[in-house]
């Protein structure tokens, strides 16, 4: 499947602060998008991360002084920023100090990055971190003022513990937060701003007893699609996943849990007014009674018979409770794919049910692509065919953007039976 920034050149300005380090990650993560990156650096930021560092990482020279010759250039010895201003198709700078802000607002070319900003007419990303009262001085607002006025893009920092020791506003925006800003300006969808989403993933784990238990082959991999893209189209999103050998993504809100009763109340509690819940996970429908303390031996205890109890069905819950305003679910079968799914959104009373078929080569557990079908609680039917879960996620958010579009946002704290009196 083609990635979402194939093809296109970003460049990414390092300037010099403590949240250098986390240009590295967003370096990965373009790439990861299919992105050829070129990175400038302030000389500053080059005390905070060795230019080796990016180099490696990204596969060109990094270059920080404005007279800095490009030694990548086909044709031969080139002015870097002038070359690489005409064929970036954005610009991201990240971090952004308070001394960068000043002095890209005011126009200076006394560095590679300065140069290549006066030269390049790509859409440029700014993502700022600072100590806070430099964040708030009315100097670095009008700076920031000034660069959105000529058509930046600014991914606001969050608040949180800064370097400084203090708390406050100031912190590097999460990373896919800025990859988000990246695909928006080179024409990504953001129809998730200001929506909650929390995206359960992954299998659960059942002890049977300290060593043993019951589990199945879920990746956790189609979560983790729709929880990046959904961040990546604005969305905050809280991601709670069973045990895992895939990466995780990047996200701020990861929630790891173990069992159906640990997912069970880590979804619950997330899901309290959040906007769509998508129950991606793998919930184990059975659990041991009880799960034995020391490791059974086979000689002493027969392992032939273990009493299982149900799980909690979390999603029945949901669509039940209604905690949040839209309710996905999944349905993998092997086998009357359509029938099973039409029959889980009922039962479970959910607005949307993705349903897919596994345990083929093809489609499944652990593979690349999904053969899935979007079942509406309307009745309407989306086939999606055999695509890559990176499709399914897209398609997937698709229809819950636009479910919500349906309703005006809801606060975070208003209550489930509020709405509904609400609406009569
Ligand atoms: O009933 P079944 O397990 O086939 O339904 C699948 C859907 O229900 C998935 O969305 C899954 O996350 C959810 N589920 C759940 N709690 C369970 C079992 C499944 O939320 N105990």
């Amino acid at each position: 499947m083609a990635t979402p920034l194939d093809n296109r050149v970003v460049v990414l300005g390092v300037t010099g602060g403590i949240a250098a380090y986390k240009a590295v990650e967003l370096l990965r993560r373009l790439r990861e998008l299919g992105a050829d990156v070129h990175v400038a650096m302030t000389r500053a930021a080059t005390s905070f991360v060795g230019p080796l560092t990016f180099e490696a990482l990204s596969g060109h020279r990094v270059f920080s002084d404005v007279l800095d010759l490009d030694a990548g250039g086909a044709a031969g010895v080139q002015i870097g920023h002038v070359a690489l201003a005409q064929t970036a198709s954005a610009v991201v700078v990240a971090p952004a100090t308070a001394d960068f802000l000043a002095r890209a607002a005011a126009g200076r070319a006394d560095d590679a990055l300065g140069a290549l900003l006066l030269a390049t007419r790509a859409p440029l990303v700014i993502a700022p971190a600072m100590e806070h009262h430099m964040w708030s001085h009315p100097a670095t607002r009008a700076n920031v003022q000034t660069l959105v006025e000529r058509g930046a893009r600014l991914v606001e920092p969050d608040e949180g513990a800064l370097a400084s020791g203090a708390t406050g506003r100031g912190r590097l925006a999460a990373i896919e937060a800025i990859v988000g800003a990246v695909l928006e300006a080179l024409g990504g969808k953001r129809d998730l701003v200001g929506r909650r989403l929390v995206v359960t993933s992954g299998p659960t784990r059942e002890p049977i007893d300290p060593v043993r238990y019951i589990s199945n082959r879920s990746s956790g991999r189609m979560g983790a699609a729709i929880a990046e893209l959904a961040a990546q189209r604005g969305a905050r999103v809280t991601l709670i996943s069973g045990p895992v050998s895939a990466p995780l993504p990047p996200l701020d809100a990861v929630i790891p849990v173990e069992t159906a009763a640990e997912m069970h109340r880590a979804t619950m509690d997330q899901a309290r007014g959040a906007d769509a819940v998508i129950m991606a996970a793998a919930v184990a429908d059975y659990a041991p009674s009880a799960a034995a303390k020391r490791k059974l031996s086979k000689s002493e205890q027969p392992l032939d018979r273990i009493e299982l109890v149900r799980t909690p069905d979390i999603l029945a819950e949901l669509g039940a409770t209604r905690p949040a305003r839209v309710i996905v679910g999944f349905a993998a079968e092997t086998h009357e794919v359509l029938e099973h799914g039409r029959d889980k959104l009922l039962r479970k009373k959910a607005d949307l049910i993705v349903a897919n078929r596994v345990g083929t080569a093809e489609s499944g557990f652990d593979s690349d692509d999904s053969e899935a079908v979007l079942l509406f609680a309307d009745g309407r039917v989306k086939v999606l065919g055999l695509v890559s879960k990176e499709v399914v996620a897209a398609r997937l958010l698709d229809a819950v953007a636009e479910l919500l579009a349906g309703e005006p946002q809801r606060s975070r704290t208003q209550a489930p039976r509020a709405r509904s009196k609400a609406r009569g």
